[in-house]
């Protein structure tokens, strides 16, 4: 079986699945609670947390599995991109791990990660197919061909991802961290045609959320504490239906372009009930897949060049991919 390790941002997670895909356990502690007081992950913090949580998490996940160490012949973890000191925890557990047992390990790219929780049990997405992937970190569009190979990205973001911007539409509106479910909890009660929230008009298959964010701000800015307690679910429906809008009509254009027969969506934004309903002829992460979680490392690993004994041991994180 193969052990996915994932530390790349405020997740502590490690998931056990076999070679053809099926998930034997997936476990992952989320530090949002520890972050929340800072309204945002604080990166030092992080990585101390998962220093103390990356044992005890692969042990829960062997044993949910009900295995060992010595059933694992693969380590996969995430190399990056996204915070260096988290990575490196991970990074120095997966190769603690191999090493020890002589075992090869797959360094994986976090957004493969992210596309390859499509390629597990028990509903495989057959290639090719056009992905939108939306996070924390990332918004792209993805021409995926091969399922070892990087894809051609389509379009990006200018400036914010999507994730980023529900975050920090949140933190106006005086929501919790991590925003994104928050917003879409409260976006049930509100009214999404409550204000005309601009999408930005970027050229080609890119995308800018950050005027988006601005309109909040003002929008928020010209109401009372009161007026806004009155308004909160109205403005969450309002300036979530803005991005989903965005993410929607730039994903149909590319598939339009491309030709796409298939149109998938991962990552954490993947879990939002709005952008599912927008797009239900879309192949859609399992939404236990779509926030970071190690199942999705190990699926990757499986299509990554493995790094013999003990070759990895002079294995690099990295922060950002360019
Ligand atoms: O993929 P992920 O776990 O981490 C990164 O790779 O960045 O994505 C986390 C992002 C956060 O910005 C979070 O607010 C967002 O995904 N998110 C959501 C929802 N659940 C998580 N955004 C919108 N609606 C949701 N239900
Ligand atoms: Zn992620």
């Amino acid at each position: 079986m193969i052990l996915g390790l994932e530390t790349s941002c405020d997740e502590t997670a490690a998931a056990l699945i076999t070679p053809d895909g099926r998930i034997l356990s997936n476990v992952v502690s989320s530090q949002a609670d520890l972050h929340a007081q800072y309204g945002g992950v604080v990166p030092e913090v992080a990585s101390r947390r998962h220093l103390e949580l990356v044992t005890p998490v692969v042990r829960a996940a062997l044993g949910e599995a009900q295995a060992e160490l010595d059933d694992v012949e693969l380590v996969g973890v995430t190399a990056g991109p996204g915070l260096i000191g988290a990575l490196l925890v991970g990074v120095a557990a997966a190769k603690a791990i191999a090493w020890a047992r002589r075992l090869p390990l797959a360094a994986v790219d976090h957004l493969h990660g992210h596309v390859a929780s499509l390629y597990l049990e028990p509903d495989p997405l057959q290639l090719p197919f056009l992905c939108l992937l939306a996070s924390g970190g990332h918004t792209m569009l993805l021409d995926v061909r091969e399922r070892g190979r990087p894809p051609h990205v389509l379009g990006t973001t200018l400036d914010d991802a999507a994730g980023e911007a529900f975050d920090k539409g949140a933190r106006l509106l005086g929501l919790g961290y991590p925003g994104g479910a928050e917003i879409d909890r409260l976006a049930r009660a509100g009214d999404p045609a409550a204000y005309d929230f601009p999408v930005a008009r970027v050229p080609g298959l890119d995308f800018s959320f950050s005027g988006l964010k601005t309109a909040l701000l003002y929008a928020v800015r010209e109401l009372g504490a009161e007026e806004l307690a009155d308004r909160r679910a109205d403005l969450a429906a309002s300036y979530q239906h803005a991005i989903v809008r965005a993410l929607v009509d730039r994903t149909r254009r590319a598939a339009k372009d491309t030709g796409a027969g298939t149109i998938a969506v991962v990552g954490g934004v993947a879990a939002n009930s709005e952008l599912r309903a927008a797009l239900p002829e879309a192949a859609l992460a399992p939404l236990e897949l779509c926030t970071d979680n190690g199942a999705m490392i190990a699926s990757a690993a499986r299509f990554a060049d493995p790094i013999p004994y003990p070759g990895y041991l002079a294995l690099d994180a990295y922060a950002s991919s360019a």
